[in-house]
């Protein structure tokens, strides 16, 4: 199990010390929410903060872009240093295009859905798809409850996955603790993301990553 702390939650400005923190503790990749404002109604950050947590970190960096037309910003988050790119089924009425052009440019592609947005709607894309982001909470804010159905949904992700031979990961994002990531690991999620379960932990944000790991039943 990977296990991605999104920097959503952390204090931007001890922002090299909060990705070493997470470092430490073991985590996987750096997971990087950038919202526009309009696909969702937070608004977040641009490539200059995904490049700057590029110069702390070796870590892959997660890029989740809960953006409208994303394709106008691919290219600068593959320079700025993004290792997965992930947009939103929702925001992109020419999906099979979009991931096509993450490829060309050399970056891994993901794909995103809201809960409200059943698996067969990426049934078509599943070859270009390197990673498949379940959403566990409407995206646009940090700290909201799981919701309980995702689990479910995630189960059923990878029942698609298994049955068109993919190897692409199973990503789950929102609400993610140490109380429901054994669920979703037995469920088959190869990466969680976690926000507040990390950076709010009572003990820092190593110890946060370290709760989660410790709840998991294997390696
Ligand atoms: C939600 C973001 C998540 C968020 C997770 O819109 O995509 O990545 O940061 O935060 P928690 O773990 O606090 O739900
Ligand atoms: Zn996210």
């Amino acid at each position: 199990m990977k296990l991605a702390p999104s920097i959503l939650a952390c204090d931007f400005g001890r922002l090299s010390e909060e990705i070493a923190a997470v470092e430490r503790g073991g985590a996987d990749w750096i997971h990087v929410d950038v919202m526009d404002g309009h696909f969702v109604p937070n608004l977040t950050f641009g490539p200059l903060v995904a490049r700057a947590a590029r110069r702390t970190t070796r870590l892959p960096l997660d890029v989740h872009l809960m953006i409208e037309a994303p394709d106008r910003y691919l290219e600068a988050f593959a320079e700025a240093g993004a290792d997965v790119l992930t947009v939103h089924q929702e925001a992109c009425p020419h999906l099979h295009r979009t991931l096509q052009r993450i490829h060309e440019l050399g970056v891994k592609a993901g794909v995103a859905l809201n809960p409200a947005t059943p698996l067969e709607s990426v049934s078509e894309v599943l070859r270009l798809t390197d990673l498949l982001l379940i959403m566990s909470v409407n995206p646009g804010f940090g700290g909201q409850v799981y919701i309980p159905q995702s689990t479910d949904k995630v189960r059923r992700a990878r029942a698609l996955l298994d049955a068109a031979d993919s190897g692409a990961e199973l990503e789950v994002d929102g609400g993610v603790d140490a109380k429901n990531a054994a669920e979703l690991e037995a469920a088959g999620a190869t990466v969680l993301v976690a926000g507040s379960a990390v950076y709010g932990h009572p003990s820092g944000p190593k110890g946060g990553v370290e709760a989660i790991r410790a709840a998991l039943a294997g390696p």
